[in-house]
């Protein structure tokens, strides 16, 4: 049980018969509140209430920002993207790619709805945006996403689509060598492990998720590592990130 008590600026943890007390302040009390409001936001879909010049994005703004400042220090080439939904994380690359001044963006899905491929192509900032309709597993799809790769490009690559832990699995087998090194493979939602129990989850997210196809991926891919991109600016209290992507960020190091 956790209790929040503002006024005493005090929180509380109780937890098999143990009982820990944190400062507000606190980096400790910070992630407590920080885990709950995750929790809170799972149940209310907050994830589902935003947009990135004007199509829906599904993710949380923190992992926005965080991604944001990885695209940023790696300058990618091509960023590639499975699982697109209503197109706004594909936008949302596409906008940093045209303020940067470089890069360009491949989204693939296995079901591109025409009221999504019609807004995306009508978009300003569709010129940077290859679609690509298909399983993101399919070999020929990944050959043609392979296809849209130049010798001596950097590639950066997002997962997003199908979250089993054998389909994330099979994506990074299939697109980790489209990473160039020093730049990421992304197991986005490996928060499915810790909602297990709230609405929209099945018992077996415990183990069947993204964040244990990336532990699975590294343990055998001696060239791959989870890393924690760097916060580039903090002069705060906090080293963790607010996240949907905990040990997400696998950065090819060989
Ligand atoms: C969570 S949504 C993507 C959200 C999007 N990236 C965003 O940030 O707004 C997941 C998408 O994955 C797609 N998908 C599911 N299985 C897939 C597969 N095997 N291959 C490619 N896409 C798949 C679904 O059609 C859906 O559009």
């Amino acid at each position: 049980m956790i209790t929040i008590d503002l006024e005493q600026g005090l929180v509380t943890v109780e937890e098999n018969g143990n009982r820990l007390q944190h400062p507000i302040g606190s980096a400790e009390a910070f992630e407590v509140v920080s885990k709950a409001w995750l929790r809170s936001g799972w149940d209310n879909k907050h994830v589902y209430s935003f947009t990135w010049f004007g199509r829906p994005i599904i993710q949380l703004p923190e992992d926005m920002v965080r991604l944001q400042e990885v695209i940023y220090a790696v300058q990618p080439d091509v960023i590639i993207e499975t699982g697109i939904a209503h197109g706004g994380s594909l936008v949302f690359y596409a906008s940093l790619c045209k303020a940067m001044e470089r890069g360009r963006v491949v989204g693939i899905d296995i079901e591109i709805r025409s009221p999504n491929r019609q807004a995306l192509e009508a978009h300003p900032l569709f010129p940077l945006i290859t679609l690509i309709e298909g399983s993101s597993i399919d070999p020929e799809v990944v050959s043609r996403v392979q296809a849209q790769i130049g010798p001596g490009e950097t590639g950066l690559v997002l997962l997003d689509s199908c979250h089993t832990k054998q389909h994330v699995l099979s994506e990074l087998n299939a697109y980790a060598p489209l990473v160039s090194p020093g730049s990421y493979i992304v197991a986005m939602d490996g928060i499915m492990e810790d909602m297990v129990g709230a609405p929209r989850t099945e018992p077996d997210w415990k183990w069947n998720n993204p964040r244990q196809a990336a532990l699975e991926f590294v343990a055998v891919n001696p060239g791959f590592v989870i890393e924690e991109p760097p916060f580039l600016f903090n002069e705060g209290n906090i080293t963790e990130r607010v996240t949907y992507w905990p040990s997400a960020f696998i950065k090819r190091i060989g």
